[in-house]
């Protein structure tokens, strides 16, 4: 079972789940609840992830509430209205039209933190940002899992992260990492749609990889 080989079937489901991962905002989020159940399964795929010295460096908060939601939301509004400022022209009219989360319209909300360790950690004595990468990997697991079992998720991080903590009752040594909406949704997307919005195209292979060195 642990040497367990996959099938080329297998190969195209994930590229499949990989390649229909979609970033879901409030405008797609239907009302419909999701189970505890499904919430478990999301959370036990980020436990599955792989981690600095095995360091397993998250924790979750895991909000239902609308009044949290709401405080969570206003820090949003606030961060926004300064993300708007740093556009000019023709692209602060495009950023303004965006929906740019899903805070209230999703059921669930997930915090996701990073504990930084107490002591030195096999493998992060080098590089201390790998225990926060650590953290994104968890992310990434949930995402893909969550588009395998068709609910959405979306990644806000226009957030002031001190108010989010404050709201959220976080130990002052933990970082907010993720702040993530979960719900169904009415579709998902073919494309991300700040591609489809003519925001920004997806890159050419190419255009991202060199072969042996920068300048050769
Ligand atoms: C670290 C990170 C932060 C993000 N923050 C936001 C955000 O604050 N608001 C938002 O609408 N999308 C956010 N996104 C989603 C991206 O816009 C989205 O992934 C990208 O446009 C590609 O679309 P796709 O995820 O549907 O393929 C974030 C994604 C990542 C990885």
């Amino acid at each position: 079972m642990s040497n367990i080989q996959f099938s080329t079937d297998d190969q195209k489901v994930l590229e499949s789940i990989m390649q229909h991962r979609r970033d879901v905002r409030g405008n797609r989020f239907i009302d419909q609840d999701v189970a505890d159940e499904a919430i478990e399964q999301l959370l036990l795929a980020a436990l599955h992830a792989p981690s600095v010295g095995f360091s397993q460096p998250w924790e979750f908060v895991l909000v239902r509430d609308s009044e949290t939601k709401a405080q969570i939301a206003a820090s949003f509004n606030e961060e926004n209205d300064k993300a708007i400022a740093q556009f000019q022209d023709a692209k602060q009219k495009e950023y303004v039209r965006l929906k740019l989360e899903g805070i209230r319209e999703a059921p669930v909300n997930i915090a996701v933190f990073y504990k930084p360790s107490l002591g030195p950690v096999l493998g992060q004595t080098s590089m201390e940002e790998v225990g926060r990468y650590s953290v994104v990997c968890a992310v990434q697991n949930m995402w893909l899992m969550a588009r395998a079992m068709n609910i959405g998720m979306g990644w806000v991080s226009i957030l002031d992260p001190q108010k989010v903590k404050t709201i959220l009752g976080a130990p002052e040594r933990n970082e907010l990492i993720a702040y993530l909406c979960v719900g169904y949704v009415d579709e998902f997307l073919p494309r991300p749609e700040l591609e489809i919005l003519q925001w920004e195209k997806r890159k050419a292979l190419q255009s991202v990889v060199y072969t042996e060195a920068y300048d050769k």
